[in-house]
């Protein structure tokens, strides 16, 4: 597939997805998301590929929202599909296989935010700025932004936020759970490569297996909850990385991971 809307590199089981509109401060209509999708299908099926990191053209804008002139010429069925595509597509990225990480650079607002709180982790520079900005067009979130804001942030942030359409700079963002990290603009990528290079060192099937205990979990009551993560760490017990990176432990050296 040609990309149109978005760049895709890979390096050393590393993959940098970059949102490629920087003239709409990269605003997503349904064809980027569309692209996206069957990037994030590829990336999910290539088994080189460790760590997905996510970011925005420019030094502006990571996402400045889904795009509004598009969405203009909506009519309400129409909006719901929309809404939908962006909920599947967000959706694939927060269950991949792998981690993924968003390298929050600029504006990350409405389907922006919605695009960064899919991805595990968020990694803001000092010049990023969040917002769900919805109510102030008359419209409200809809790529997944009322949930999964309420379920990162406590509720009453969470409504602050989606009810005020108040834009918030990367400190506050880390402060209220937001984000992990704020590094200074030129650091970021550098930052997330580092990041993900560390997760890719590990056993693949083990990071994978967490990401799931987590996100599983999140929807559990505690008590199905630690029994799924007992499985799961039943489960990594049948693999060859289990042995290998037990084994390199008691033997003083660097484990040698197979994803298998
Ligand atoms: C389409 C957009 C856009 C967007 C910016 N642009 N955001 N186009 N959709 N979401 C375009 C502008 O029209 C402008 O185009 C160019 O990008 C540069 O933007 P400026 O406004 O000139 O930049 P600046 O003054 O620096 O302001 C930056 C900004 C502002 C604060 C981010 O652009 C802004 O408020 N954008 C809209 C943010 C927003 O409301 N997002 C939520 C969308 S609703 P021209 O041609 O004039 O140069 C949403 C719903 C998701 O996300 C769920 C859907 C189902």
């Amino acid at each position: 597939m040609e990309l149109q809307n978005l760049i895709l590199e890979k390096e050393d089981g590393i993959a940098l997805v970059t949102i490629n509109r920087p003239k709409v401060l990269n605003a997503l209509n349904a064809d980027l998301l569309k692209e996206l999708e069957a990037v994030v299908d590829e990336l999910e099926q290539d088994g080189e590929v460790r760590v997905v990191i996510i970011t925005g053209a420019g030094d502006k804008a990571f996402v400045a929202g889904a795009d509004i002139a598009f969405m203009s010429g909506l009519n309400p069925l129409e909006a719901k599909s929309f809404s939908q595509l962006g909920q599947r597509v967000f959706s694939k990225i927060e269950n991949m296989s792998k981690p993924v990480i968003a390298a929050v650079n600029g504006f990350a607002l409405g389907g922006g935010n919605e695009l960064a709180m899919a991805c595990d982790i968020r990694i803001a520079s000092e010049k990023a700025r969040f917002g769900q900005p919805e109510v102030q067009l008359g419209l409200i979130a809809g790529f997944g932004g009322t949930q999964r804001l309420s379920r990162i942030v406590n509720p009453g942030l969470a409504k602050e936020i989606l009810f005020t359409a108040d834009q918030y700079d990367a400190e506050t963002a880390q402060k209220i759970g937001l984000v992990n990290h704020v590094v200074p603009a030129e650091e970021l990528i550098n930052f997330c490569k580092g990041m993900a290079r560390r997760i890719a060192a590990r056993g693949p099937v083990a990071v994978r297996l967490s990401k799931e205990a987590v996100n599983q979990g999140l929807d559990m009551d505690l008590d199905k909850a630690i029994a799924l993560e007992a499985d799961l760490f039943g489960l990594v017990f049948t693999t060859a990385d289990r042995k290998e990176g037990i084994s390199a432990f008691l033997e003083k050296r660097k484990p040698a991971f197979t994803n298998k």
